[in-house]
């Protein structure tokens, strides 16, 4: 788009109106990555930093903790981070003088020079069936965003992501609620904090774990690929990725609530580009597509059928191949080596030249996980980000 743009720029007037325009499209792009740390080979946080600052559009990222030497990284870069809560400190925030102790600890010696811009309480905790932190995560929430009220911070939004796991199954995106016994209870409750501090609600939508392998299908619907698309029954819309769906699933079950204002964020999505040879619909193409065309899908402003024009800050999983992580397929996930080479292009460099995969890494062309006739283990939980 950028390119059409600039080949339109043939008068010094146009000129400064195209560059005018391409500062407020490129001020519009949202794409951010979550900085998983789950690896003993990544380099030092200040050198990731000046590579995203220096090297890539990615103007955002999110933490699974609030690590100190990250905070400190990413010092004066303008770089917006989102940091997380750990789960086993969630019951410790629940009240106030646990929260302020938390913040003073871990956040404020760290700004203004540090952009703190979220904290995450806690990952999935809702889904987790952990009757503790499911008991704490409101109070926590609530006294967090006190606590950063009073330290005068409050520029700082409060939030906790959550996977599909909340959502009861149901065929089409308009006819999804809340898992029963959590709608009520938990959801509208946290949706009315929401509203009420002006901060989303974040969601996990892995299109990668809905694929059907029998189902070839299912894989270009959940990779933006041409396909014939769903039609959702009850409003007559056509879906054509899954993406969407799952969006417009959340979003459905929001507004039954009555809360289908509340901004929503994409805490994490992505693809692992290796996986164990049954893993069906793993490679570096699929995984470079799904990112390549989430990230065109959400920068074209579109919306889904259900939110036309919305677009979504959205934070990819992951930043990092991480070589600590359980699985072949959660080890997989990174957009880069702990080198700093791609793994494969998604069109997040500034410059062209430097989006090349060097020879020797990112095997586009490599070893892939072909399909095999084993049933799918694909259908199980999402990945969760650094909680194992
Ligand atoms: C609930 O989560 C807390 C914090 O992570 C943990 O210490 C506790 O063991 C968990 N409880 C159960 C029943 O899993
Ligand atoms: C917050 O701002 C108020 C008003 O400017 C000021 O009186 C107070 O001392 C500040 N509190 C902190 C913790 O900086």
């Amino acid at each position: 788009m950028a390119e059409t743009q600039l080949s339109s720029c043939h008068s010094l007037l146009l000129l400064l109106a195209c560059t005018l325009f391409q500062q407020l499209y490129a001020s519009n792009t949202k794409i951010g990555v979550n900085y998983g740390t789950m690896a003993d080979n990544l380099p030092p946080p200040s050198m990731v930093a000046t590579f995203l600052k220096s090297k890539t559009t990615i103007d955002r990222i999110k933490i699974f903790d609030a690590n100190p030497d990250i905070l400190r990284g990413f010092a004066g870069t303008g770089i917006s981070v989102t940091v997380t809560v750990p789960n086993d400190a969630i019951t410790s925030l629940s009240s106030l003088p646990g929260a302020q102790a938390w913040l003073s600890q871990n956040i404020l010696p760290f700004l203004p020079k540090t952009v703190v811009t979220r904290i995450c309480v806690g990952n999935e905790v809702v889904e987790s069936n952990n009757k503790t932190l499911i008991t704490n995560i409101l109070p926590a929430m609530k006294s967090l965003h006190e606590a950063l009220s009073l330290a005068n911070q409050t520029t700082i939004q409060v939030s906790t992501p959550h996977s599909l796991g909340i959502l009861d199954s149901s065929d089409t995106p308009s006819a999804t609620v809340f898992r029963r016994g959590h709608d009520k209870a938990i959801i509208a409750p946290m949706l009315d904090f929401h509203r009420r501090t002006k901060s989303p609600f974040m969601v996990n939508p892995y299109p990668f774990a809905g694929i059907t392998p029998t189902e070839p299908e299912t894989v270009n619907y959940a990779l933006f690929k041409p396909n014939n698309g769903i039609r959702d029954e009850a409003t007559w819309l056509h879906y054509t990725n899954m993406f969407d769906t799952q969006m417009d699933a959340i979003f459905s079950a929001m507004k039954k609530l009555g809360y289908g204002d509340v901004e929503l964020v994409v805490a994490e999505t992505g693809w692992p580009s290796i996986g164990e040879p049954h893993e069906e619909g793993v490679s570096f193409e699929n995984a470079a597509s799904y990112n390549g065309n989430l990230i065109k899908h959400i920068n074209s402003g579109k919306g889904t059928p259900l939110m036309p024009g919305r677009t979504f800050e959205t934070f990819i999983f992951s930043l990092f191949n991480e070589n600590l992580k359980p699985t072949v397929s959660e080890r997989n996930y990174g957009l880069f080596y702990p080198d700093l080479t791609p793994v494969y292009d998604v069109g997040v460099f500034i410059a062209e030249e430097a989006s090349v995969p060097r020879s020797g890494f990112g095997p586009i062309s490599g070893p892939t996980s072909g399909p095999t006739s084993e049933p799918s283990p694909i259908s199980g939980p999402a990945p969760q980000g650094n909680f194992p």
